[in-house]
């Protein structure tokens, strides 16, 4: 079978990765791809968001199955349109994917449901969203309506600061995007991502998992696409894995369908949990990046066929998928500056020494190819992921892999797993 995979992150190196492992791919297309990814598959220069430009590709290139890594284009109806080309997709319509695209669709959703998460109100004028403020103990909770580049989340720590995030977000801080407002409240407890699959009927988890979203050691500084990942998490044990099923996967399954708006493809809940249970803080209608880093190589059974089930409404006959008991851990390499102002064009020295390190995979996101050179082109640049019988090990490897590679210019979070480790 041929695959083309959308996007040129380390989540979609992740994917490559792990379907070239399957004794039913014969190949895999990337578009664009990046320089990891070239050594699993075909490249070709089509930007992630040119959904014309990848449709086009599709009717060319006619792949059993297309994988959407990111959230714009499945927002803007590239699954919908591949759909009506008769190519098979593993991703939500522009409809279903109103969940990640708007905050206030999916909390109407959510209350509708009656799936647990912070309560809210949604505004549009700046004196109305001032006043509800005073529902609230501080820190207030302020999220602009549509996607913001994961920007659109301000945790104000005063009525002043919140006041004054209002006025920025309504006075067109992130344009259409912050037309519109999401106040609600903070809710405290462990952060965890859940990632279940679905073909619009029938739901199967696949892992859950913790991000790094902090740029700095001990979860301080300001917040990124994320830093490192690991999987299991602790706080998702089985028991939790099966309430987050039972609580929010499957309601949200089951009302995106009574809504006319079937959820096809990966279901990505942020949760919050405390002593009362799981509660949703967002969802996103794709798998996290590093998040899927770790979810990938934890998964013993082949996701192929489950995968092809989501795109065809076949999920009902398929199993849960088998995972390893191994311990994942990711952890991202950025160039210095990441998030703002991040350093590019170094070049990146050591890769071979640190990927011959025992369960060692990198996958590259940032980067680019120049001759024999591997060289920085901004944010996050690579992914050093490593699996092993425990966490620590795990741990353990990813950093020894780390100091092998040389690059002046890139850093990473030291402290990675520090959360589970604490526990352990
Ligand atoms: P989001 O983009 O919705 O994932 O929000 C970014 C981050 O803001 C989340 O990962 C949480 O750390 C934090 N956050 C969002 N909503 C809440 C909330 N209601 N209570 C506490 N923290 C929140
Ligand atoms: N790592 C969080 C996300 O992908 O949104």
């Amino acid at each position: 079978m041929k695959i083309l995979i959308v996007g040129s992150g380390g989540r979609e190196h992740a994917l490559a990765w792990r379907l070239q492992q399957s004794p039913r791919v014969s190949e895999i297309v990337c578009a664009p791809g990046n320089p990891g990814m070239a050594q699993l598959g075909r490249c070709i220069p089509v930007a992630a968001g040119d959904v014309e430009g990848q449709l086009e590709l599709a009717k060319i290139e006619r792949p059993h199955l297309v994988i959407v890594g990111p959230e714009q284009p499945l927002v803007d109806g590239l699954a919908d349109k591949l759909r009506a080309a008769d190519i098979p997709v593993f991703g939500p319509s522009a409809r279903a994917a109103m969940l990640e695209g708007s905050k206030g669709y999916s909390k109407d959703f959510m209350a509708k449901y009656n799936i647990p998460t912070a309560a809210y109100g949604r505004f549009t004028d700046a004196a109305r969203a001032k006043s509800f403020l005073d529902r609230f103990k501080p820190p207030y909770v302020l999220k602009a309506d549509g996607l913001a580049a994961g920007k659109g989340v301000i945790i104000a720590e005063t009525l002043p600061q919140a006041e004054e995030a209002i006025d920025s977000l309504l006075g067109g801080r992130f344009g259409a995007a912050s037309s519109s407002l999401v106040i609600e409240e903070f809710m405290h407890g462990e952060e965890a991502s859940f990632f279940a699959i679905s073909d619009g009927e029938t739901a199967i988890e696949l892992a859950g998992a913790q991000d790094h979203k902090r740029v700095g050691e001990g979860d301080t500084g300001v917040n990124t696409g994320g830093m490192g990942a690991y999987s299991p998490a602790p706080i998702l044990d089985p028991a939790m894995q099966k309430r987050v099923m039972d609580e929010i996967v499957t309601p949200t399954i089951k009302g995106m369908a009574a809504e006319g708006r079937p959820y096809r493809g990966v279901l990505f809940v942020g949760l919050m949990i405390d002593d009362t249970g799981p509660r949703v803080v967002e969802y996103n209608c794709r798998f996290g990046d590093p998040e899927c880093q770790v979810i990938m190589p934890r998964l013993k059974d082949d996701p192929l066929p489950q995968l092809l089930a989501c795109a065809t409404a076949g999920l009902k006959d398929c199993k849960r998928l088998e995972r390893f008991s191994d311990h994942a851990v990711t952890v991202v390499l950025a160039g210095e500056g990441y998030p703002a102002d991040p350093k590019k064009g170094g070049v990146i020295g050591g890769l071979q020494e640190a990927a011959s390190v025992e369960g060692v995979t990198i996958f590259h996101a940032g980067t680019r190819q120049e001759g024999g050179d591997i060289i920085a082109n901004g944010g996050r640049v690579l992914n050093i992921t490593a699996h092993a019988p425990t966490l620590r090990q795990a741990v353990d490897r990813a950093y020894e892999a780390i100091d092998r590679i040389d690059w002046p210019d890139g850093f990473c979070r030291r402290d990675i797993a520090w959360r589970a480790l604490a526990r352990e």
